[in-house]
C-alpha cells in the first residue's frame, strides 16, 4: 500500500483562511484579537519561534505585541508584565516563550496567566478542564496533531493510539485528547519495556520524544497513521523522531518533518487567540 503524506503546510494554509475570516468578523464588531508574546533572554531558537509567531499574526490580521526582556529579568518583573497583560483589554492571548532562564520558576509564571488568555493551554485550569473533558484552551501542538489525524478521513474512535513521550506540552495532553475522541490510548516513555512491540500495536502512532530517527518501520503497524512531532537538527538538517524513508515502507499515512506538525502549532496558536477573543468557550 502506498503511504500518503499528511501535508501540514497545506492544511495550515487552509485553516488560516478560516481564521482570517473569523478575525474579520470580530473586527466588524470592534474587536481586534490581540496576542502578547514575552521572550526572556537570547536563546536563538526561541527568537526565531517568536518572530514566526509575530509574522503569522500579522498575516491573519491579529494584533501582536512582542515584549523582549533581558536574560537577567527577575521573576517579580516578569510577573508584573503578566499582571499588566491580564488586565489589558486589547490583549486576548498571552504566551510566555519557554524555556525561561533558571532564576525564574516556570510554573509560577504559567500559573499567573489569566486562564482565559492562556493560548498555550498550559495553565492548570486549562489542563484540568482538558482532563475532565470541559471546554478549554487546548495546547497548540496536540490540537494540531488531532487535526492532522482527522485530515486522513479515518475515524479516531475505537482505534488503538500509541503515544511515545509523556511531556506536559505534547505527550500527556495529546493522549487525553485522543481519549476524548474515543481512542484506546497507550502512553510509552523512556522506561517502557518492549517499546517496539507496543508501538507496533498502534493504529495511530504519535512520536514526541526529541530523538532523531528513534522510530523505523519495525515500530509501525502496516497501514498505521504516524505523526512525527520531533524537530531535531542533525548536520544542519531538520529531522523528526521517525526515519521517514524507512517508515514509508509500512505506514498508511505519515507527517513529514519539516512541513507536518510544525506549521500546525502556530496555526493552532492563531486559532486559540481568536477563540479567546470570541470567548465562546467561557461560560
Ligand atoms: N517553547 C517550545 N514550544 C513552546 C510552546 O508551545 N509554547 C511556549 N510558550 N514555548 C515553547
Amino acid at each position: 500500500m502506498e503511504t500518503r503524506v499528511i501535508d501540514g503546510r497545506e492544511l495550515s494554509n487552509r485553516l488560516r483562511e478560516d481564521i482570517k475570516s473569523r478575525v474579520e468578523r470580530l473586527k466588524e464588531k470592534g474587536i481586534t484579537p490581540g496576542l502578547a508574546v514575552i521572550l526572556v533572554g537570547n536563546d536563538p531558537a526561541s527568537a526565531v519561534y517568536v518572530c514566526n509567531k509575530e509574522k503569522a499574526c500579522n498575516k491573519v490580521g491579529i494584533y501582536s505585541q512582542v515584549i523582549r526582556l533581558d536574560e537577567n529579568t527577575s521573576q517579580e518583573t516578569l510577573l508584573e508584565y503578566i499582571y499588566g497583560l491580564n488586565a489589558d483589554k486589547t490583549i486576548h492571548g498571552i504566551l510566555v516563550q519557554l524555556p525561561l532562564p533558571p532564576q525564574i520558576d516556570t510554573n509560577a509564571i504559567i500559573n499567573a496567566i489569566d486562564p482565559a488568555k492562556d493560548v498555550d493551554g498550559f495553565h492548570p485550569v486549562n489542563m484540568g478542564r482538558l482532563m475532565i473533558g470541559e471546554d478549554c484552551l487546548e495546547p497548540c501542538t496536540p490540537k494540531g496533531i488531532i487535526r492532522l489525524i482527522q485530515e486522513t478521513g479515518q475515524p479516531i474512535a475505537g482505534k488503538h493510539a500509541v503515544v511515545i513521550g509523556r511531556s506536559n506540552i505534547v505527550g500527556k495532553p495529546v493522549a487525553l485528547m485522543l481519549l476524548r475522541h474515543n481512542a484506546t490510548v497507550t502512553i510509552c516513555h523512556s522506561k517502557t519495556v518492549n517499546l517496539k512491540e507496543i508501538a507496533r500495536q498502534g493504529d495511530i502512532l504519535v512520536v514526541a520524544v526529541g530523538k532523531p530517527n528513534l522510530v523505523d518501520s519495525s515500530f509501525i503497524k502496516p497501514g498505521a497513521i504516524v505523526v512525527d512531532v520531533g524537530i531535531n537538527r542533525v548536520d544542519d538538517k531538520l529531522v523528526g523522531d521517525v526515519n521517514f524513508q524507512d517508515a514509508c515502507q509500512v505506514a498508511g499515512w505519515i507527517t513529514p518533518v519539516p512541513g507536518g506538525v510544525g506549521p500546525m502549532t502556530i496555526t493552532m496558536l492563531l486559532e486559540n487567540t481568536v477563540l479567546a477573543a470570541e470567548r465562546k468557550w467561557v461560560e
